[in-house]
């Protein structure tokens, strides 16, 4: 019964336009860690996800992470008795983590990286970066959004008589919820148009710079004022639930691993075909389009990862030796700002799970793009203090600095 009803309410009352300015709380949602073996994890998950639209969980090795309102508790209980399965309470009350968040979206002071920003802001800053240097940027479209929105993002290209520069492309923000990413991507192009390090100039001049801080804006946005923990598109499916994820619908290998064939998934719906999603579409079109891409480079959190192609492979691609030469040096120039180690670099299917229909994959497969990479930026459930987007802002310049250093030793620029 209780069942029924919860399903109904699923199904007529998809998150619809009437709540889109009440921001939901998640008020004593707890994030748990579940433990026991494998099948018994997976039948859980299973069980809890075709119940609830479950905001987050993460299924690896021995464990799954998950995100649980209040209410699911009973039937929680139910499953953790009958499955076996033991847990532990690593966050008693989400909403205290959004809520430390939320007080430092004051922006009244302007665009800075100690708050965080809604699209628009973005998408003026970027705007305000090529007033400011109108010679050497231009403000680029990538391609569109379901609700109508470009994906904006800026070309640095400075002049130095060379018409033919390798093309680095950064790809941000592709899943709503990882704030992280569009903040320090933001504060990366600050970086390389304001900063007089002779490192950091050499770095923008060498390339031709294609920037999207925030290739999924529906997303973003939802995510921004609506639910924070939102993580795919707003497209509607025929079923009346919204949303796909951006990172399982590109057209490599599409819902062979780690995406949902179902509309309601929260986390990981592949869409209803390969690049269904008008964001992938117009953004795969624009980056086939680009000439001398040598290098693509898509940030998310908060795994604190660096990965490489292909994500449903533990089979390596031809140049992956090089891959990891220069993702390790990317990681030790990363670390020696803040002292954090990350995992890799390797492919996810060896470090976090097996995925397709990424755009790391799509763009290594199609293109043949040489230099491929996806970074795990920091954080505790995409929760990062606003206060300190630039200790990872420094930390993504550096590891793109060791990133071409190590690039250029071998050959590839
Ligand atoms: C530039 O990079 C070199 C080599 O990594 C380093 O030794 C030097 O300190 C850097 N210079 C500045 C000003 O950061
Ligand atoms: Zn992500």
């Amino acid at each position: 019964m209780m069942l029924t009803i919860a399903l109904i309410l699923f199904f007529t009352n998809p998150l619809d336009a009437a709540s889109v300015n009440i921001y939901k709380s998640y008020k004593n949602y707890k994030v748990l860690e579940v433990l026991g073996d494998e099948s018994s994890l997976r039948n859980f998950v299973t069980m809890m996800t075709s119940r609830y639209a479950v905001p987050f969980y993460q299924l690896t090795k021995g464990k799954v992470e998950i995100l649980v309102a209040p209410e699911w508790t009973p039937t929680l209980d139910k499953i953790m008795e009958f499955e076996n399965l033991n847990v532990n309470v690593l966050i008693e009350d989400y909403s205290k983590i959004i809520n430390e968040e939320k007080l430092s979206l004051n922006r009244k002071l302007g665009f800075s990286w100690t708050a965080y920003h809604d699209v628009n802001d973005i998408y003026k800053y970027l705007e305000d970066v090529n007033k400011a240097h109108s010679d050497w940027t231009e403000v680029i479209v990538g391609g569109e959004s379901y609700e109508g929105r470009k994906i904006q993002g800026i070309r640095i290209n400075t002049l130095t008589g060379d018409e033919n520069k390798p093309v680095i492309f950064i790809e941000s923000g592709i899943h709503a919820r990882e704030w992280i990413t569009p903040a320090t991507t933001t504060y990366f192009i600050n970086q390389l148009v304001t900063s007089n390090n002779p490192n950091i100039t050499a770095l923008r001049d060498q390339f031709d710079w294609r920037i999207f801080p925030s290739v999924n804006p529906d997303g973003y946005q939802f995510s921004y004022y609506s639910d924070r923990m939102w993580r795919k598109t707003r497209s509607l499916s025929p079923n009346g639930c919204i949303g796909a994820d951006p990172n399982r619908n590109w057209d490599y290998n599409w819902l062979k691993h780690g995406a949902s064939n179902n509309p309601c998934d929260y986390q990981t719906y592949g869409g209803s075909k390969p690049f269904s999603e008008v964001e992938t579409k117009t953004l795969s079109a624009y980056i086939a389009s680009i000439e001398n891409l040598q290098a693509y480079v898509a940030f998310h959190s908060d795994a604190q990862m660096l990965l490489l192609p292909y994500s449903d492979s533990t089979t390596h691609v031809d140049n992956y030796d090089d891959l990891v030469t220069v993702g390790k040096t990317s990681l030790n120039y990363g670390r020696a700002v803040n002292g954090k180690v990350y995992r890799g670099p390797a492919t996810a299917a060896e470090i976090l799970y097996k995925a397709s229909g990424g755009s790391m994959d799509w763009v290594r497969d199609a293109l043949g793009t040489p230099l491929v990479f996806t970074y795990e930026l920091r954080g505790t459930y995409f929760h990062w203090p606003a206060y300190r987007i630039p200790e990872q802002g420094e930390e993504v310049t550096q590891m793109l600095l060791g990133l071409v250093t190590e690039a250029k030793n071998l050959g590839y620029f």
